[in-house]
């Protein structure tokens, strides 16, 4: 429960003094990762206690040095060092679309990290930030000194399994044999087989037996909860040990910038908040169209579901405990409270209301399959 308040428009439950001034104010207006520089950065992912302020403050980067350019992605990013600490972060810009509307991949990002740290999800650092005026987002570099990162695609092709079709978006990939299969090998067994001899990442907090894999399946809940689609073979990877001795590991997770509705008008966030039907409704068109499938994908919900089927006992059992006890309150809370510049509280309402739809659709999904 975000409140016990009604919104008085369309009698929902409203955050105070968030829906009035929202209305009325809407009317008016109608290269290559970098490394971790030390090893304190290899466990850097987040996992500390609590939501700290500073998550929500905004860096100035403008002047920080470029150090790299990221190739990979959907535009090309910056590698930007910080001058205190050398450690490399991403940099990416919002993006503005042809509407004109500024999107939110900044906050979604980083609210996304916060969920990820509440469910024990490992995920790469992130901070809000501003550079040359722009506003944008700061992941910092999950791959350590002595390893390499492998994105999944070429996990997948360096498993040689004869299924697999590399895909990017001006190039789909296509199975000859099976051309109506969209994204063909991107699949969950695929990614089993090859996660499967992998370890945990590093800063994992769960039960030591669980392998690679099984902490996979906890990045398909977190993308169900955040409602984010774009888990692609690009946003997830292997960390590949440099030397012989340590074992490969799942890199953290990263890139959500595109969840929570961050590229929602307020005027569609206000339809979509006019009923919890209409919520869940939009909420189950997050398809899995990442993955391969046929004809309709599976729901997001249902996508996260079948990989927790796929995970060794420790790991579906851990899952369904941390599902069953997630408490996200103190991250929507902060949502609502804080201040911050892009993120009205139009877009702070869905992302919380959004967030407990996708959290009781995960654990109804839990009860329909146990
Ligand atoms: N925190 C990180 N540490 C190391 N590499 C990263 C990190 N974040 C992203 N990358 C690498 O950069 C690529 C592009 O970053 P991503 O966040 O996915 O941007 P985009 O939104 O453009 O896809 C990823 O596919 C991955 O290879
Ligand atoms: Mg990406």
């Amino acid at each position: 429960m975000l409140s016990s308040l009604r919104c008085p428009i369309h009698n929902r439950r409203a955050h105070p003094s968030s829906w009035s001034a929202d209305w009325l104010a809407l009317r008016a207006a109608g290269a290559r990762p970098a490394a971790n520089s030390g090893t304190e950065a290899v466990t850097d992912v987040v996992q500390d206690g609590g939501v700290k302020p500073q998550v929500w403050e905004r860096l100035d980067v403008s002047a920080w040095e470029v150090v790299g350019r990221q190739q990979t992605g959907s535009t090309e990013n910056l590698w930007l060092a910080d001058p205190d600490s050398q450690v490399w972060w991403l940099h990416k810009d919002t993006v503005i679309p042809r509407n004109g509307v500024e999107q939110g991949e900044d906050w979604s990002e980083v609210a996304s990290t916060q969920v990820a740290r509440i469910l024990g999800v490992p995920c790469a650092t992130t901070r809000l930030c501003i550079r040359e005026g722009r506003r944008g987002s700061l992941s910092k570099t999950v791959r350590p000194v002595d390893a390499d990162l492998w994105e999944g695609q070429v996990v997948l092709q360096d498993l040689g399994v004869p299924d697999y079709f590399p895909h990017t978006e001006d190039r789909p990939g296509v199975d000859p044999s099976r051309p109506k299969v969209k994204r063909p090998g991107h699949s969950l067994p695929n990614i089993k087989r090859a996660l499967d001899a992998t370890a945990p990442p590093p800063g994992f907090d769960g039960p030591a037996a669980l392998s690679g894999f099984d902490v996979f399946a906890g990045y398909l809940l977190l993308d169900a909860l955040i409602a984010n689609r774009d888990r692609h073979e690009q946003n997830w990877a292997v960390l590949i040990p440099r030397l012989l001795d340590p074992p490969k590991r799942l890199s953290p997770s990263y890139d959500h910038a595109s969840s929570l509705g961050y590229n929602l008008t307020d005027d569609k966030r206000l339809t979509y908040l006019r009923s919890d039907a209409e919520l869940a409704n939009w909420a189950s068109k997050g398809t899995a169209y990442r993955f391969e499938h046929q004809g309709r994908p599976p729901t997001l919900v249902a996508h996260a579901m079948n990989a927790v089927g796929l995970c060794s006992p420790e790991g579906a059992d851990w899952w369904r405990s941390r599902i069953g006890t997630l408490d996200l309150r103190e991250l929507t809370e902060a949502l609502l409270a804080q201040d911050i510049e892009g993120l009205s509280h139009l877009a702070a309402t869905f992302a919380c209301e959004l967030l407990n739809t996708n959290l009781r659709r995960l654990r109804d999904a839990v009860h329909e399959r146990s």
